[in-house]
C-alpha cells in the first residue's frame, strides 16, 4: 500500500456543529441544506475532511453527545435523505466526512435505556447498574461542580446506574456482547451511508470497565480497541477511527497498538504544553510536549489542535502550571475557567485580540506533528461569549456576514446568540468582510494550509527540534524521503534574532513556504541567520540544488 493511500495522516480537519454553522429554513437552527449551501468555504479553505459533531436526535442537554436515537439525524436539523446529499456533496469536492460516535453512554431518553430500567427486561445488562451506592461514588466525575457523583439512583430500576458524565446520560455496558453487537451495527450503518469514520467519543471511558470489574472475558480493555478497528477495516478499508483520549503520553501506545487499533488520536499533551509554552512565551514547555507523546505506528497519526468545542482541558499540567495559563489566559477565573480544569475562551480572546500573535499559534499547530483540526471559527478568529454557561460560551453561531444574525440564520431567535458586542462581535469578524481583505486572517489561513498542503513533510515527516539558543523561539526540521522543511516560531513579544545549526542541510537553498516572493536568507557555513519580529514566524523548504 502507497502511504499516499493512508489520506488521515495528510488530511486538513475542519469540525463543525451542524446546529452553529448555517440555517437555511430560517427556523433557527442550523441544518444540513444550510452546510451544504456553506460547503465550498470548507473546500475553499483547504479542508480535505469534515468531522461533524453529534447531529443525531437528542433532548440536547450536552449539545448533542446525549444521543436518544443512534440511526437517525435530528429532525431540527434535516432528514437522513438531507444528510446522504450532503456527504455526496462534499465527496464532489474532495471532503470527506467523519462522524462522532457516541456510545459511551446514551440519553436518559434512549429507548434503550428506558426499557432498560425494568430489571427483568432483556435490556437491563445494556446499562452498568449496582444494587448498592460504591464508596467511591463520587470519584471520576468528568464535570465537577455540574455533577455530585457518578451513580445514581433510578427509582423504577431501584439500583444505581453508572454515568460518568451528567446523570442524564448512563453508561452503556460494553462487556455486553449485545451492546458491543449494536455498536457495530451503528457503525455499519453511517459508513453506508458514506462516511469515512469515527472520532470516538470518550473513548477511555467507552472502554474502562468501571462496575464491571467481575465480568469474565473482559481482562484487558484495550483489546476491545482491535475488534473496533478490524470490524471498521472490514466494511470500510479507507476508514478512520479517530480517538478522543485524553491520557498520559505512556497509555497512547494502548491505543495504537502497532497500527492495528485506533488509527489517530488527538494530541491532547502536545496541546496543554503548547498552550503553557504560549503563556510563558517559552519554548521549553513545547519541546517537552512534543518529546513526551511516543512516536505514533507507521500507520497511526496524532490530530493536531489548538482549541475544541470543550474547555481547554489542562489535566495533564500541574496545579501551579495551569495558574500560570489562567493568569495569561483567563485571568478573571471565576468568569472564564470550568470544571475546575481550563478556560472556557476561543483563542483570540486569551490573546486580547493581538492578530500576530493569533497567526503564529495557528502556524504552529499547522506545522507541528500530526494532522491538523481546525474548529468553524477558528479560520476568522472568532470569540466567546462568556455570559452563556459552561462551555456554551465557545459555542456561538458562526459569523457569516455583518447581516442579520452574522448570516448564520433569518430567524428572529437563533438557537444561540450570536457575538455582537465587543472587539469579536460578527459586525467586525466574518466572512465576507475578510474575504474582501487580502491581509485577513481568513485568506492568511487559506494560504497557510495550501503550504502545509504543499509540504505535508510538516505533518509525518521525522522531526527534531533546532537549538536557538533564545528561550522565546522555538524552531524545528522535518524530513522523510529526501524532502527537508523547517520552521521557526518566536513566541514572544519582543523582536528576536537566531542562528540555527543546520549543517546537514549546508548544500541546500532555502525557499519561504508562507511568502514565496520573500527572498529566504540563505543557509551559510550550515547556518541559518533569522530575525522574527514578536510573534513572528517562517517556514522554509530546504531545497537540493538542481
Ligand atoms: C466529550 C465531548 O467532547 C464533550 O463535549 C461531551 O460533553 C462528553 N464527551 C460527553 O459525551
Amino acid at each position: 500500500m502507497s502511504v499516499r493511500d493512508r489520506w488521515y495522516q495528510d488530511a486538513i480537519v475542519y469540525c463543525l456543529d451542524v446546529e452553529t454553522y448555517h440555517d437555511a429554513n430560517g427556523d433557527g437552527v442550523g441544518d444540513f441544506v444550510g452546510l451544504m449551501a456553506k460547503l465550498d468555504h470548507i473546500a475553499g479553505l483547504g479542508a480535505t475532511c469534515i468531522w461533524l459533531l453529534p447531529f443525531y436526535p437528542t433532548p440536547n442537554r450536552d449539545n448533542g453527545y446525549d444521543v436518544c436515537d443512534h440511526y437517525a439525524v435530528d429532525p431540527r436539523l434535516g432528514t437522513l435523505g438531507d444528510f446522504v446529499e450532503f456527504v455526496r456533496a462534499a465527496e464532489a469536492r474532495g471532503l470527506r466526512v467523519i462522524v462522532d460516535l457516541v456510545v459511551n453512554h446514551t440519553s436518559d431518553q434512549h429507548p434503550w435505556f428506558q426499557e432498560a430500567r425494568d430489571p427483568d427486561s432483556d435490556r437491563h445488562d445494556w446499562y452498568v447498574w449496582s444494587d448498592e451506592r460504591p464508596e467511591d461514588h463520587d470519584e471520576g466525575m468528568i464535570f465537577p461542580g455540574e455533577q455530585e457523583t457518578v451513580w445514581t439512583y433510578d427509582r423504577k430500576a431501584k439500583r444505581y446506574y453508572l454515568h460518568r458524565f451528567y446523570a442524564h446520560q448512563p453508561d452503556l455496558n460494553i462487556a455486553n456482547p449485545a451492546v458491543r453487537a449494536e455498536i457495530e451495527r451503528v457503525m455499519g450503518f453511517w459508513l453506508r451511508l458514506g462516511v469515512s469514520g469515527f472520532r470516538i467519543d470518550a473513548a477511555p471511558f467507552l472502554i474502562e470497565h468501571k462496575g464491571l470489574d467481575e465480568v469474565p472475558g473482559t481482562a484487558d480493555p484495550y483489546e476491545y480497541l482491535r475488534d473496533f478497528r478490524t470490524f471498521l477495516s472490514w466494511r470500510r478499508g479507507d476508514a478512520v477511527l479517530l480517538a478522543e483520549a485524553n491520557v498520559d503520553p505512556e497509555k497512547a501506545p494502548h491505543y495504537f497498538g502497532d497500527g492495528d487499533k485506533l488509527h489517530m488520536l488527538f494530541n491532547f499533551v502536545l496541546n496543554q504544553h503548547l498552550f503553557l509554552a504560549l503563556a510563558r512565551q517559552a519554548k521549553a514547555p513545547l519541546e517537552r510536549g512534543l518529546l513526551l507523546p511516543p512516536k505514533p505506528p507507521e500507520a497511526g497519526q496524532w490530530a493536531t489542535f489548538l482549541r475544541n468545542h470543550d474547555e481547554l482541558a489542562l489535566a495533564r499540567l500541574t496545579e501551579a502550571q495551569r495558574d500560570e495559563i489562567a493568569e495569561a489566559f483567563a485571568p478573571d477565573r471565576e468568569a472564564m475557567w470550568v470544571y475546575n480544569r481550563g478556560p472556557r475562551r476561543r483563542v483570540p480572546p486569551m490573546f486580547d485580540g493581538d492578530a500576530a500573535r493569533v497567526r503564529m499559534a495557528y502556524s504552529l499547530m499547522l506545522s507541528l506533528p500530526g494532522a491538523p483540526v481546525i474548529r468553524y471559527g477558528e479560520e476568522i478568529g472568532m470569540g466567546d461569549d462568556l455570559s452563556l454557561p459552561e462551555r456554551t460560551a465557545v459555542r456561538t453561531p458562526m459569523q457569516w456576514s455583518d447581516k442579520k444574525n452574522a448570516g448564520f440564520t433569518a430567524s428572529d431567535e437563533p438557537i444561540r446568540p450570536v457575538i455582537d458586542s465587543g472587539p469579536f462581535r460578527y459586525q467586525n469578524v466574518n466572512v465576507d468582510r475578510q474575504r474582501r481583505e487580502p491581509d485577513s486572517l481568513l485568506m492568511w489561513m487559506e494560504r497557510a494550509i495550501r503550504a502545509r498542503k504543499e509540504a505535508d513533510v510538516f505533518g509525518r515527516g521525522d522531526w527534531h527540534v533546532v537549538d536557538t539558543d533564545h528561550e522565546a523561539v522555538f524552531a524545528h526540521v522535518c524530513e522523510r524521503d529526501g524532502v527537508a522543511v523547517a520552521a521557526v516560531h518566536n513566541l514572544g513579544d519582543e523582536e528576536a534574532g537566531v542562528t540555527l545549526d543546520l549543517s546537514p542541510y549546508a548544500d541546500r537553498t532555502t525557499l519561504d513556504l508562507l511568502d514565496p516572493g520573500d527572498d529566504a536568507p540563505p543557509i551559510e557555513d550550515g547556518t541559518l541567520a533569522v530575525t522574527l519580529p514578536r510573534y513572528g514566524f517562517r517556514w522554509f523548504r530546504l531545497e537540493r540544488e538542481r
